[in-house]
């Protein structure tokens, strides 16, 4: 997918054209010179940063004859005390990512990052047929109907999809993304302040598509496919139909969501929750559930009961992003449902999801078709969506 980035400085794109011309011209000239063209293309290779509100994630590939190897990861776990004020948080985003780059020695120096979450908004409007050239200078005026923000406050980007007509009138089917300035001026300040030059800012959303086109091979079957990235504070959800996005939408229940309930019923403290979220499973089915209050386990119910009630308030969120999706045509269906992000570890919840959708899940990893990949630790993988979404963009993406 090539869209969706709403900050591209002008000097990478220069300097990236710069590059491939010198590159074009030393693979001509001798083969000696190629290995100075594989060293252009390892460092034109974008760093991805995907900075989540639990972990920072980073990945930085680089091509080879058959697709894709990893040159270097990096799994940062934030502290999120609950007393901790956004700069406090943005303070310790950037130490992480200083001692990170520090130790991997890493020399590349573009990097793209990513937003998501209630600063931003991505909405598929029909503009009226316009060049790209005058809808860039438009789109403020054009937008504004369409956006729950103050123009002035937010940064724009559009691609245009395709040409149809409505009421007599040609149009322009689009996908608009606004999002708060601050938000993406934060993120190129930590990127500036870890001394690293921002290329792209990228919303989760369409890191994750790009994955999804690229390595997602059940994609390419009849029927629609419900991907849901859960993360710690905001769930992706997308909707893809035939190579087509039908639905885009975060969702802000999500890992966080689930420790707070566990905090809450059993009046403990986040490290703990974390500790039994994780080691504690859903107990979905009354069998379960019955043999667990026969056996005395109540730690195990109480823990459960906290969890199934955060996932059935996901579930109505997700149920009601299908009914739209399914209501837009006779011939729509959901075949299958991929989850990934941190959250999709949560015991039993595959399970849950697929009796309550009456479809096959599974759990994506992003890495399943990356060479070298095999440092990354397993439970780890479904977590590195979307940077490996973001490591995947090329330059020319924005053109
Ligand atoms: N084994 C596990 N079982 C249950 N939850 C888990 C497990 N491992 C990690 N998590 C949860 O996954 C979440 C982190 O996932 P992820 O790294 O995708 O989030 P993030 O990208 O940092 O957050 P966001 O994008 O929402 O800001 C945390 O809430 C964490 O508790
Ligand atoms: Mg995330």
């Amino acid at each position: 997918m090539k869209y969706g980035f709403l900050f591209h400085t002008k000097e990478a794109a220069i300097k990236g054209n710069l590059k491939e011309k010198f590159a074009k011209i030393a693979a001509a000239a001798s083969s000696q010179i190629k290995r100075v063209k594989s060293l252009i293309e390892a460092r034109k290779s974008l760093l991805a940063i995907d900075l989540g509100s639990y972990a920072v994630k980073i990945a930085l590939l680089s091509p080879t004859k058959t697709g894709f190897m990893l040159r270097s990861w990096g799994y940062l776990p934030l502290e999120n005390k609950p007393e901790e004020s956004p700069e406090e948080k943005k303070l310790g985003v950037l130490n992480a990512l200083r001692a990170f780059l520090i130790q991997s020695g890493i020399k590349n120096k573009y990097a793209a990052a990513s937003v998501s979450g209630n600063s931003m908004i991505v909405r598929y409007v029909k503009f009226p047929l316009l060049t790209k050239s005058e809808l860039s200078a438009t789109i403020a005026t054009e937008a504004e109907p369409f956006i729950p923000f103050d123009v002035n406050d937010v940064q724009f980007g559009f691609h245009i999809l395709e040409e149809t007509v409505e009421e007599g009138q040609k149009k322009m089917e689009t996908v608009l993304v606004a999002a708060k300035k601050e938000i993406v001026s934060s993120r190129v300040e930590i990127l500036q302040g870890a001394g690293l030059n921002p290329s792209i800012i990228d919303v989760d959303s369409f890191a994750l598509e790009n994955l999804f086109t690229q390595f997602d091979t059940s994609a390419a079957e009849p029927g629609g496919t419900l991907y849901l990235n859960i993360g710690h504070s905001v769930t992706n959800l997308s909707i893809i139909d035939k190579g087509n996005t039908r639905v885009v939408r975060d969702i802000f229940t999500a890992g966080q969501t689930f420790t707070r309930a566990i905090m809450k019923a059993l009046n403990c403290e986040l490290t703990q929750a974390e500790s039994l979220k994780r080691s504690h499973a859903l107990l979905f089915d009354a069998d379960q559930k019955d043999a667990a209050i026969a056996e005395g386990r109540k730690e195990d119910v109480a823990i459960s009961d906290a969890l199934m009630g955060v996932l059935k308030d996901l579930t109505v969120e997700v149920h009601r992003s299908v009914d739209f999706f399914l209501s837009q045509g006779s011939d729509r269906v959901i075949s299958r449902i991929v989850l990934m992000g941190g959250s999709a570890a949560l015991k039993n919840l595959d399970r849950y999801l697929s009796l309550e959708f009456k479809n096959p899940v599974s759990v994506l990893n992003p890495l399943a078709a990356i060479e070298n990949s095999q440092s990354i630790p397993k439970e780890m993988t479904p977590a590195f969506a979307v940077a490996i979404g973001l490591a995947l963009r090329k330059p020319n993406d924005w053109v």
